[in-house]
């Protein structure tokens, strides 16, 4: 602990004998694209839907935007250098669709494409694993115009933009997720609206999430195609859905949400088939004849790992008459065909977010997807928490988001007790960002970001989580 080739151990590490991860665990920290590279009309880039939602008025806090963010695009080679200063051994980012096919159809952009492979050589140059996601929500303007994912044509365009990235990337990427969060894309996209671009409809909600789950299936056969090493998945953010009593009333609220949160991906995308209960629940909003003979099949395609993102538990009560709905997810409502099911809060700590802390829900999150739907390696994907930060000479000393993660950690390594074969895990987020609806004003990072100088102090959860990769675990509680 006195090695002077490192510094200090921080806080819990102090603490007992360690809790060890396993072998070659990854450990990484997340990124995307929108939310971090700025430089939005630079190198060729058009809008996304991001950038026109964010440009429009009311629909994130303050009026922010992407359009400078952490201005990564111009910063990346340091960032990368900070990043190996963490010792990370995986940086998960994503690839602008308008940056390297603008407007979503037709030729690479060279130019968009070179920063990802500058990216990825500095990446490999520090002995940091590249982890690319390929959909993080910025879906180019043009294509949501001409209906966007509830329109069926969109999946093949993604498929298309797959195929684009694998060709310039292939040789020196491994690990491959196609869609980030599918759920949010569908049903805060189209559902709710809170997210872009904006539109509330629960049917084309519903068409969005089939049309992106269908873009992701074909995704993973052109690149299996093209990139026959490559290690492919999806990122599905998951929740496990408590109901609030034993009250029948109250346990059927959660397995709707539950149908609609995680089962509406996970099934078709491990099963090949949508549960028969989702589809009855949904019968109001939609008779599902968006879905092909063969689509499942797709979706279903075979795949090398699953990434989990985990952040909160959602606890859920039956609709009271007249009741007011939680403002999160005041209506138009994010949960088609349940839209009167409560959101109830237990009094437990939350983040800035409001969201419950409840690491325990990360073992079970990851022990149902092992024990109820599959054999391949899991990956957490994203976990981290925002809090209310401050720079007090010079230091950042984030607590509470430290023992979020120490926490989090500790429930990932229960589930690996308990046989998940969880192979990885990446912290949300690297640094600051603009965090969607929320703009600039919730922070995420492990560094801060001084938005007006661009300059980046690692907090204390930086420097705690550099010193957990170093031993590859935790002290022991
Ligand atoms: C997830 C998103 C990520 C970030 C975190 C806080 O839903 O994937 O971009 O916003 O939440």
């Amino acid at each position: 602990m006195s090695n002077p080739d490192h510094p200090p151990a921080v806080g819990v590490l102090d603490q007992g004998p360690e809790l060890i991860f396993p072998p070659g665990f990854l450990w990484g920290a997340a990124t995307a694209a929108y939310q971090i590279e700025g430089a939005a009309t630079e190198g060729g880039r058009t809008p996304s839907i991001w950038d026109t939602f964010s440009h429009t008025e009311g629909r994130v806090v303050a009026g922010h935007t992407g359009d400078v963010a952490c201005d990564h695009y111009h910063r990346m080679p340091s960032d990368v250098r900070l990043m190996a200063e963490l010792g990370l051994k995986s940086y998960r980012f994503s690839v602008s669709w308008p940056r390297v096919q603008p407007g979503g159809s037709g030729p690479a952009n060279a130019e968009g494409l070179d920063f990802y492979r500058r990216l990825v050589d500095e990446l490999l140059g520090h002995g940091i694993e590249p982890w690319l996601t390929l959909y993080h929500w910025d879906l180019p303007q043009p294509l949501e115009d001409a209906g966007g994912w509830p329109a069926r044509d969109t999946a093949g365009r993604f498929a298309d933009y797959a195929e684009l990235v694998a060709d310039a990337l292939g040789d020196r990427v491994t690990y491959w997720t196609t869609l980030n969060e599918p759920w949010c894309s569908a049903f805060l996209g189209y559902g709710s609206g809170v997210h872009a671009p904006g539109r509330s409809d629960g049917a084309d909600a519903v068409r969005a999430g089939h049309h992106l789950m269908l873009g992701h299936g074909l995704a993973v056969q052109a690149l299996r195609a093209s990139r026959p090493q490559a290690q492919l998945g999806i990122t599905v953010n998951l929740y496990p859905v408590t109901p609030a009593s034993d009250a029948p009333a109250d346990v059927d609220a959660a397995r709707r949400i539950d149908a609609l949160a995680n089962r509406f991906f996970l099934d078709p995308v491990l099963r090949g088939s949508y549960p028969t209960d989702l589809t009855a629940d949904l019968r109001e909003v939609t008779d599902f004849g968006h879905v092909r003979d063969g689509d499942l099949a797709v979706i279903s395609t075979p795949l090398d790992l699953v990434g989990v993102n985990y952040y909160s538990r959602h606890v859920v009560a039956a609709p009271v008459e007249g009741a007011e709905p939680e403002p999160y997810w005041r209506a138009p409502s994010c949960w088609p065909g349940s839209e009167d099911v409560r959101f109830v809060t237990r009094g437990v700590p939350v983040t800035d977010m409001n969201w419950e802390i409840d690491a325990p829900g990360l073992t079970e999150t990851l022990r149902r997807v092992h024990e109820e739907y599959t054999d391949l390696p899991l990956y957490v994907t994203e976990n981290g928490s925002a809090f209310v930060d401050a720079v007090i000479d010079g230091q950042v000393d984030d607590v509470d988001r430290l023992a979020y993660f120490d926490a989090h950690l500790r429930a990932a390594h229960e589930a690996i007790n308990a046989g998940v074969p969880l192979h990885g895990y990446f912290a949300w987020s690297l640094m600051d960002n603009f965090e969607w609806a929320w703009g600039y004003t919730k922070r995420f990072g492990m560094v801060w970001i001084d938005y007006d100088s661009q300059a980046r102090i690692p907090k204390s959860s930086a420097r705690w989580y550099a010193e957990v990769i170093r031993r590859n675990g935790l002290a022991a509680q």
